[in-house]
């Protein structure tokens, strides 16, 4: 089977469309993940990267041989499992890309070679994987993870998300966004036993996965400063973490995404760029929530954060949460704000 994604084309023996972490084994091509492609590549296209890039899990090749073509980097395209190396090595070829292909456990090769960019997409749970990743990135690159494991990562197997994450979660609005704090915590104690620290470039959950992408820092104090930002959380009545309490992404990098028009998520990444330039606060307020506790109709969101702002308070969406408000107000003045009293004057 033929699928056209980016400036590649790629054979395939099975296409899917499959949310969440995958069954079965062998090589398949997965729509579900195009957006996850999209951006990597947009992030990269932002950096005007130019250093050496793992896709350290290859299965087809297609995130790899898109950031050949794309970025026009020298791409390596690892996978451990003989099938996938061969359909790698025909999609290579069809798009005359000149890559290199190894066949290794992706943990073994880590700790033998660094890179500038490394890309870590496994089926299911990054976290086997994370010691290695931090390993392999250079000082100053940057690493992409992607996790699917997301009933973990989001509260739902609660001793499953402690056991892998060393952290709690709560199913409900506000567990996506802890779970991404929870997974860029874990990449935290990797970095800092390697006197390192990390800066999130852009963190986010899409679908059924989350994704971050940080750049690895070199230095005791900056491994120090992160691990200082890790802590236990109450929000809305509840604990969480210990999680990353620190910026979700770099302003600056999610400034400069400019998705080319001929990727399919060009439009998407467009607006969520505008939401992710204002979410470096922690936690948000969910409207639907604070109204049905407070026995109220749910007002419409935009009038909440009319009157946040009207009150002099950043007041922002957020793309963990369609109902959810970013904002410096005191949560006191969000209950007015959602149950329509004034709050001009209420600080
Ligand atoms: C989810 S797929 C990767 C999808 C691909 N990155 C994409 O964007 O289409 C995961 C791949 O990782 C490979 N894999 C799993 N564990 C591995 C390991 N320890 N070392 C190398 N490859 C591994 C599997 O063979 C599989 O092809």
């Amino acid at each position: 089977m033929i699928a056209r994604e980016g400036l590649v084309e790629i054979e395939v023996p099975r296409i899917s469309g499959e949310k969440g972490p995958a069954k079965s084994g062998g090589v398949f091509y997965n729509r579900a993940m195009v957006f996850n492609r999209d951006i990597t590549i947009a992030l990269l296209l932002s950096q005007n990267f130019r250093g050496t890039c793992l896709d350290g899990m290859g299965a087809s090749g297609v995130r790899g041989l898109r950031i050949a073509r794309e970025v026009g980097c020298p791409v390596v395209i690892n996978d451990w499992s003989a099938e996938a190396v061969e359909w790698i090595k025909k999609n290579a070829r069809r798009n005359a890309l000149e890559v290199e292909i190894t066949r290794r456990n992706v943990n073994a090769l880590l700790h033998e070679r660094k890179f500038d960019y490394v890309d870590i997409d496994p089926y299911g749970s990054p976290a086997p994987y994370l010691p290695a990743a931090v390993a392999g990135v250079r000082a100053g690159g940057i690493l992409g993870i992607t996790a699917t494991d997301t009933a973990v990562l989001f509260g739902t197997y609660a001793r499953k998300c402690l056991r892998r994450y060393f952290a709690r979660n709560h199913r409900g609005p506000y567990s996506r966004e802890m779970g991404v704090r929870i997974l860029l915590a874990s990449v935290v104690r990797e970095a800092a036993r390697l006197d390192m620290g990390i800066r999130p470039l852009l963190s986010f959950s899409h679908d059924h996965y989350v994704r971050v992408f940080v750049r690895l820092e070199r230095g005791a104090a900056k491994a120090d400063e992160c691990v200082e930002s890790i802590k236990e959380m109450e929000w809305e009545g509840k604990i969480y973490g210990p999680l990353w309490t620190g910026d979700l992404h770099d302003v600056e990098v999610v400034h400069r995404l400019n998705p080319p028009d001929y990727m399919e998520s060009a439009e998407t990444i467009r607006e969520l760029r505008d939401i992710w330039a204002n979410e470096n606060i922690f936690g948000f307020y969910d409207t639907v929530s604070i109204a049905a506790a407070m026995g109220v109709d749910i007002p419409p969101i935009r009038h909440v954060i009319s009157s946040l702002r009207d009150a002099g308070y950043r007041a922002h969406r957020t793309h963990f949460c369609p109902t959810g408000i970013k904002t410096d107000a005191p949560r006191e003045a969000v209950l007015r704000a959602v149950t329509g009293e004034s709050i001009s004057g209420s600080d």
